[in-house]
């Protein structure tokens, strides 16, 4: 059965394009990976149609209304589907969110972004209610700084709010910046990184997660 997995908060750069590509480039080794961009800006279709993530199955689909028959359509014969959300709120998030079989939402460690993945996580919730079934999310931390204050805070509200979030951590790290110009992520670039080693980490959760 394909695995529907949905990059989303109302929070703009929050990594979810950076993690979409990196977890793409990843996983293509043992699966059959493909994308859906349904961001109107389009950044994950660029990247992937710009260096070695060619090959990839993509498609940018920016009319919500088709969203997710066109996530079933790519999905067909893969294993895994990750579908990449624009960074506001809006109708395809919600679309998305109701076929996914785990939802990821970023969130870097600030006050702004906590309460955004806390909208993001109510609309899970209601749209679980809307299709009658518990549609499981897990909040990722992105661009972490180690030792900072911030991170603390953060990480006290997210438990406060009895919120489910990845052991892994995404450090603040210059390579997803560089990879990024010539169409690479952390582990086409630099497989045995510190950057890749997180992406590797998160991708065995997610696997854990969904019974791969
Ligand atoms: N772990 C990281 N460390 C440092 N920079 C990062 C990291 N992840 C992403 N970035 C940078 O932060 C910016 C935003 O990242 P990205 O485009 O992945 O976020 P996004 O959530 O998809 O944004 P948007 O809401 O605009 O779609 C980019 O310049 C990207 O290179
Ligand atoms: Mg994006």
């Amino acid at each position: 059965m394909t695995k529907i997995i949905t990059l989303c908060t109302s929070k703009g750069g929050t990594s979810k394009t950076s993690l979409t590509a990196s977890l793409l480039s990843y996983w293509r080794k043992n699966y059959q990976v493909a994308a859906v961009d349904a961001d109107p800006n389009c950044n994950l279709s660029r990247w992937l149609d710009k260096g070695s993530l060619k090959d990839i199955p993509h498609v940018a689909e920016i009319d919500e209304g088709n969203l997710i028959q066109t996530i079933e359509d790519i999905g067909t014969d893969k294993d895994i589907v990750l579908v990449d959300i624009a960074g506001f709120g809006n109708q395809a998030m919600v679309y998305a969110i109701g076929i996914s079989d785990l939802v990821i939402i970023p969130s870097r460690p600030s006050e702004d972004d906590v309460l955004e993945a806390l909208k993001t996580k109510k609309v899970v919730e209601n749209a679980g209610k809307l299709t009658r079934r518990d549609i499981d999310y897990q909040v990722v931390l992105t661009q972490v700084k180690l030792g900072t204050l911030v991170l603390t805070h953060t990480l006290k509200q997210f438990d406060a709010f009895n919120v489910p979030l990845f052991k892994t951590r995404i450090a603040n790290r210059t390579i997803y910046q560089t990879s990024r110009f010539s169409g690479e992520t952390p582990i086409t670039a630099e497989f045995s990184g510190k950057a890749s080693y997180e992406i590797i980490s998160l991708a065995k959760e997610i696997e854990k997660l969904l019974n791969f």
